[in-house]
C-alpha cells in the first residue's frame, strides 16, 4: 500500500482514540456526550463504535496533525483538514460529534459528523478519498460480519444512527448503506454471505423510494427481499426509542413485507384506485412485478391474489404474465 494512504490511515487513527477520548473524559466533549446520553446511547455502545467529539475550534485537529508529523496537504486530500484561498488550513469537522466509518477490516478511513443543535448541514461526512469509496463500503460490516453470518441475513438500515439503536438492542446484523442509495457493489457483498436482506429504511418518502432502488438491486444479484413497514415518518432509531427493542426485532423479522407486498403497497401510492384507467396501470405494473418473481408458485400466489382483489379472469392475467415472461426470455 502507497504511503499517503498509509498516512492517511494513521491520521484517521489517531483523530478516532483523540475525539473518543474528548468525548469520554473531558469538558471538551461534554456537549457531545450529553447529547448522546440525551437520545439514549449508553457509554457501552459508545465505546464500541469509538463515538467522538471534534472541538468547536478552527485549528485544534490542524495543531494535532501537525505535531504528529501529519502534512496538511495530505490531510485536505483526506477530507480532515480544509484550506481556503489564502492556502490557510482548517479543522473541517468542528463542533460535531464524529461517528468514525470503519472498512470492513475496521480500520476507520472517513468520519460522519453530526451538529449537536440545529446547524446546517446536519451531517458532514468526510468526501470520497483514496481510503473511502462510499459506494464500496457497508457501515459496520466489519462488527456485523459474524452475526450476518450466522443468521444468513443483514438488515439494511439508511443512517448510522439507526445502525447503533438497533446494535444496543441486541440487533447486531446491520449495516448501513449511509444516505446514498445501495449500489451494486454493495448488494453483492451482501450477497456472499446471506440469502436474505431486510431494508430497514426510513419511513418517509425519501426513504421509502430508496427502500424500492434498494429493494431492486438486492433482487437482481440474488438476495431474497424483505422490507420492514415502520409507521409513516418514523425511522428505526425513533421506532426503537418509541416502542422498545422487542417490538422492533418484531416489525424487522416476523412482521417485514415480502419484496411483492412492498412493491404493490408502493406502486398503489401512485395511483389512484378508484380510477378506472389508473386500476388498469396499476394492475399492468403489479404483472410486470411478478413477471420479475423467479419461482412459478410464487408468480401464482400473487395472480391469484391480484385477480380476487380487483376481480379480474384468472386466465386472462395468466396469459398476460405469460407474454411477459416470454419478453423476459
Ligand atoms: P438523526 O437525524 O441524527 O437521527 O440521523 P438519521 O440517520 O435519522 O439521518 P437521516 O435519516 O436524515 O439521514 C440518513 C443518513 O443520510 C445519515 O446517516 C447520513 O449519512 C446521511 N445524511 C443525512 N443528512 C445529511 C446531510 O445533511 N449531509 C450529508 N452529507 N449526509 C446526510
Ligand atoms: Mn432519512
Ligand atoms: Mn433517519
Ligand atoms: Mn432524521
Ligand atoms: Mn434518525
Amino acid at each position: 500500500q502507497n504511503q499517503e494512504a498509509n498516512n492517511l490511515l494513521n491520521a484517521h487513527e489517531w483523530l478516532t482514540k483523540l475525539y473518543h477520548h474528548l468525548l469520554r473524559y473531558t469538558k471538551e466533549g461534554k456537549e457531545g456526550l450529553h447529547y448522546l446520553k440525551e437520545r439514549g446511547f449508553t457509554e457501552e455502545i459508545i465505546d464500541t463504535f469509538q463515538l467522538g467529539f471534534a472541538p468547536n475550534s478552527k485549528d485544534f485537529t490542524k495543531k494535532f496533525l501537525e505535531k504528529k508529523g501529519f502534512h496538511p496537504q495530505t490531510m485536505v486530500k483526506g477530507g480532515l483538514l480544509s484550506v481556503n484561498d489564502s492556502s490557510e488550513y482548517s479543522d473541517r469537522f468542528r463542533g460535531r460529534v464524529i461517528f468514525p466509518i470503519r472498512n470492513h477490516q475496521g480500520k476507520t478511513v472517513a468520519f460522519g459528523g453530526r451538529t449537536v443543535g440545529n446547524g446546517d448541514p446536519k451531517y458532514l461526512n468526510s468526501p470520497e478519498t483514496e481510503l473511502f469509496h462510499k459506494g464500496r463500503l457497508l457501515y459496520n460490516f466489519d462488527l456485523a460480519r459474524p452475526e450476518i453470518r450466522k443468521t444468513g441475513e443483514a438488515i439494511l438500515f439508511e443512517g448510522y444512527v439507526d445502525v447503533l439503536a438497533a446494535y444496543q438492542v441486541g440487533v447486531k446484523n446491520g449495516v448501513a448503506s449511509l444516505g446514498t442509495s445501495l449500489t451494486e457493489t454493495q448488494a453483492k457483498l451482501l450477497r456472499r454471505y446471506v440469502d436474505r436482506v431486510i431494508i430497514s429504511y426510513d419511513s418517509d418518502n425519501a426513504g421509502i423510494e430508496a427502500a424500492k432502488k434498494a429493494a431492486k438491486i438486492l433482487k437482481q444479484v440474488g438476495c431474497e427481499v424483505r422490507v420492514a413497514q415502520l409507521n409513516y415518518g418514523m425511522d428505526p432509531d425513533d421506532y426503537i426509542k418509541e416502542y422498545g427493542g422487542e417490538r422492533f426485532r418484531q416489525v424487522v423479522n416476523d412482521q417485514s413485507s415480502t419484496y411483492m407486498t412492498f412493491m404493490m403497497t408502493y406502486l398503489k401510492r401512485g395511483y389512484n384506485l378508484a380510477n378506472e384507467g389508473d386500476r388498469i396501470q396499476y394492475i399492468e405494473q403489479v404483472l410486470d412485478e411478478i413477471s420479475t418473481l423467479d419461482k412459478p408458485i410464487e408468480r401464482d400466489h400473487y395472480v391469484k391474489e391480484l385477480a380476487t382483489e380487483y376481480d379480474l379472469s384468472k386466465e386472462i392475467l395468466d396469459r398476460e404474465l405469460a407474454q411477459r415472461l416470454k419478453k423476459r426470455g
